[in-house]
Parts: structure tokens; C-alpha cells; sequence
């Protein structure tokens, strides 16, 4: 049986976050430069979200590039800046009815590319097939101390007593409070961290590691993973008796 047919399509992840790691370390195997393994990985995110939508996963997270990031080589920054405008084409996400929005540090990024950013998500808002959120300029030790100045701001205006602030209003300030957790974090390049991606969010998130360089995660590796996940047994802290109903 395929992969695809192991699929129990009442269990789809409702979220799927994904590192799209070895990019350049398949580029290189090839004797090619690092940004064509970028731009591979780049037609791979369309595809996997196309096919990700059409199995019914709701929330996909793709983390394509990092707070730490910004210091790598300029031409490589400057490429991966140019590869995310140019992938932030309106016809997919209308002709797939996918929602785009972005989570991260924009304002560190060109006026213009902020500006392209904003108006497809304006442009999208309304799609519900799936919602593909890019993670640019993120990291969650970013992201928390956010959510930290925010939360405390409002304690300052007086809008929220310090003993109210609970884990929900952390979620409520963080980048992701549109969507559900993850249930399933996808890492391809043989790597097995998280590299300040989702750190809060997947506090009980699945990890699923893989050999795979990202530009060779065809559809297939996606089905596995899910596969994979839907054999694992969740447990939140609980006893598995608890979870199965049987003592
Ligand atoms: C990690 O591979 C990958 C990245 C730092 C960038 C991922 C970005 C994309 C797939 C393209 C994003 C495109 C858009 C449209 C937002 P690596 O370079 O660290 O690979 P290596 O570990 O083999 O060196």
C-alpha cells in the first residue's frame, strides 16, 4: 500500500510546521552554487502546500529564514530576499484558494517587500482551503520578547493586572495566534533541532526527523511523515492507559 492510501484522512494534522533545511548541501552536491538549492527549495514549498492543501492540513508553517540568518554571507541574504518576492505570486494562492500570511520581523525587511508582503495577505484573507504562514525574519527568542514588551506595555497602561497573565495571554501576543499548535514538526537535512523555530508552540508537537535535503521532499515524504505521525500516540503528559481509555 502507498503511502497515500495508509493516510487516515479523519486524523489529517490540522498544522504542519516544516524546516526546510540542506538546500545548500544538495546545491553543492551537485557542484552547483547554494542558491540553486534555495530556488529548488522554493518550488518545493509550492508543491508540498499544494499538496498539503489537498489533504486537508489547515495551518502550514514554512520557516524560511531566521533572525540568525540575516548573518550570513550579503549575497546570500540578498538572493533568499529576492527569491521570497519573487515566490509571492498571487496566482497560486487564488487558483488553490490558500490563504498567505507571513510571521516574523517584516519591518527588517525592504519597504517594498514589506509592502508586497501586506498586499497579498490583504489580497488572500479570504481564502480557507489551507493558510501557508512563512516564517522570515523569525525566531521564537524574537518572538517571545514581543510578546514579553507587549504584554508588558499593557500592564503599564493598566489594561491587564500581572496576576491575570496566564499561558493564554502569552499565545495571545505571540505571531502564530491565528492558528492551532502544530501537531507534526517536519525537520529535512538530517539536523535534529528545532534552531528557534516554534520553541513555545510545540511544546507537544510531533518531531519527524529526516535524511531528505528539503528540495528532494517530493509528495510521497509528506505522506509518510503523516503516516508516521498517525502511529504515535499522543499523550500530553498523561498515562497512556489514560489516553487509550483501557486500565
Ligand atoms: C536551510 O538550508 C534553508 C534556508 C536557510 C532557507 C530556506 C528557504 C527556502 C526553501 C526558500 C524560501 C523561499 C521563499 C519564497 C520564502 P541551508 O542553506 O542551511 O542548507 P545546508 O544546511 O545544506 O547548508
Amino acid at each position: 500500500m502507498s503511502y497515500k492510501e495508509q493516510i487516515d484522512m479523519t486524523r489529517v494534522p490540522k498544522h504542519v510546521a516544516f524546516i526546510m533545511d540542506g538546500n545548500g548541501r544538495w546545491a553543492q552536491a551537485q557542484g552547483q552554487e547554494r542558491s540553486f538549492g534555495h530556488s529548488a527549495g522554493a518550488d518545493r514549498m509550492h508543491d508540498i502546500m499544494t499538496c498539503g492543501a489537498r489533504l486537508g492540513i489547515k495551518y502550514m508553517t514554512y520557516y524560511a529564514f531566521s533572525t540568525e540568518n540575516w548573518s550570513r554571507p550579503e549575497a546570500e541574504v540578498n538572493y533568499l530576499l529576492d527569491l521570497m518576492l519573487k515566490h509571492l505570486e498571487e496566482e497560486i494562492f487564488v487558483k488553490n484558494n490558500i490563504r498567505f500570511t507571513i510571521i516574523g520581523d517584516i519591518s527588517r525587511l525592504p519597504e517594498h517587500q514589506q509592502n508586497a508582503c501586506r498586499q497579498l495577505m490583504e489580497r488572500t484573507k479570504n481564502n480557507d482551503a489551507s493558510c501557508m504562514v512563512v516564517a522570515f525574519s523569525y525566531s521564537t527568542r524574537w518572538e517571545m520578547q514581543r510578546a514579553v514588551r507587549l504584554i508588558a506595555e499593557e500592564v503599564q497602561e493598566g489594561k491587564l493586572k500581572p496576576e491575570d497573565i496566564t499561558a493564554e495571554t502569552i499565545d495571545q501576543h505571540l505571531m502564530t495566534n491565528f492558528m492551532p499548535e502544530p501537531e507534526l514538526l517536519v525537520r529535512t537535512g538530517g539536523e535534529e533541532r528545532l534552531s528557534n523555530f516554534l520553541l513555545w508552540q510545540s511544546a507537544y508537537t510531533e518531531l519527524y526527523f529526516t535524511d531528505t535535503y528539503w528540495p528532494d521532499f517530493d509528495e510521497e515524504c509528506l505522506y509518510k511523515a503523516v503516516v508516521d505521525y498517525q502511529h504515535r500516540q499522543r499523550r500530553f503528559g498523561k498515562t497512556g492507559e489514560q489516553v487509550t481509555g483501557k486500565v
